[in-house]
């Protein structure tokens, strides 16, 4: 019960990653607020939903009001909500490019503005920022994507110094999956999938499972010391 008594906010928790990481935050003990635009794939004891558009900044505040108000405090908030619009360059059109930036980059920004001062508050919390391999290496056809997956990497080493500079224990980290199987990869065809498990040292792609399982050391006390840092779950990838 590693998260036991604590409240945690997932977004895009209603599907792939999130629902990983909601359902096993709510088996070790904690209260979990799935935060989605979209509808709830599966039902879980201790994992309430909420209807959310992250790159909506007033329904970003009234949630925030919304879960203050019932649960009293927030300890855990994990900005996972992303998109891709992949393209190459030269056929990137500019509503793809912002598109990603509203929700991956800004998105992230729109609830830590609230969450991030509040922990400073109630004396310690942990905020994961979900990044990705693309963000650390680059990637073909990914511009768009990797611009907000790096400069989500970027806000968290800022907020691990902003949000810890009056002593408060509130620490800030990324994780850095690989590709792993959920939705999102849907659209990437079957023989690349095939070539992204090669790359990898254990020669699969990842499950939802192991990064939630990530998601939670930083979540908890387990990592109590670790801040500022971004974590790659990516079965010893290189792109
Ligand atoms: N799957 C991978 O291989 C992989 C690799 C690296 C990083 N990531 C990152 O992990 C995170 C989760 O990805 P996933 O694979 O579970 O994808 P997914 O598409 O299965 O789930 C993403 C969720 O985010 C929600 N969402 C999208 N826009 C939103 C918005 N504006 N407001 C609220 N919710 C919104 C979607 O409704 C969806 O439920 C993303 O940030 C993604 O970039 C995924």
């Amino acid at each position: 019960m590693r998260l036991k008594n604590k409240v945690a906010i997932v977004t895009g928790g209603s599907r792939g990653l999130g629902q990983a990481m909601a359902e096993l935050f709510a088996a070790e003990g904690a209260k979990v607020i799935a935060v989605d635009m979209g509808d709830m794939v599966y039902e879980c004891a201790n994992v309430e939903y909420y209807k959310l558009n992250v790159t909506d900044r007033d329904a970003c505040k009234s949630f925030y009001d919304w879960a203050i108000a019932k649960y009293g405090q927030i300890d855990v908030l994990v900005n996972n909500a992303g998109v891709t619009r992949d393209s190459m360059t030269r056929k990137m059109t500019d509503e793809m490019f912002d598109f990603v930036l509203d929700v991956n980059l800004k998105g992230v920004f729109n609830l830590t503005r609230y969450i991030g001062p509040q922990m400073e508050e109630i004396g310690g919390g942990s905020i994961i920022n979900i990044s990705s391999v693309v963000g650390v290496f680059g990637n073909i056809g990914q511009a768009n994507y990797a611009a907000t997956k790096s400069g989500v990497i970027g806000m968290t080493k800022s907020w691990a110094k902003e949000f810890a500079r009056k002593g408060v224990p509130v620490r800030v980290n990324a994780l850095a999956p690989g590709y792993t199987m959920t939705d999102m990869m849907k659209t990437v065809p079957e023989d690349l999938l095939k070539q992204f498990a090669g790359q990898t040292m254990l020669k699969r792609l990842g499950e939802p499972e192991d990064i939630a399982k990530a998601t939670l050391f930083l979540a908890s006390d387990d990592s109590s010391y670790v801040t500022g840092h971004v974590l790659e779950v990516t079965g010893g990838m290189r792109l």
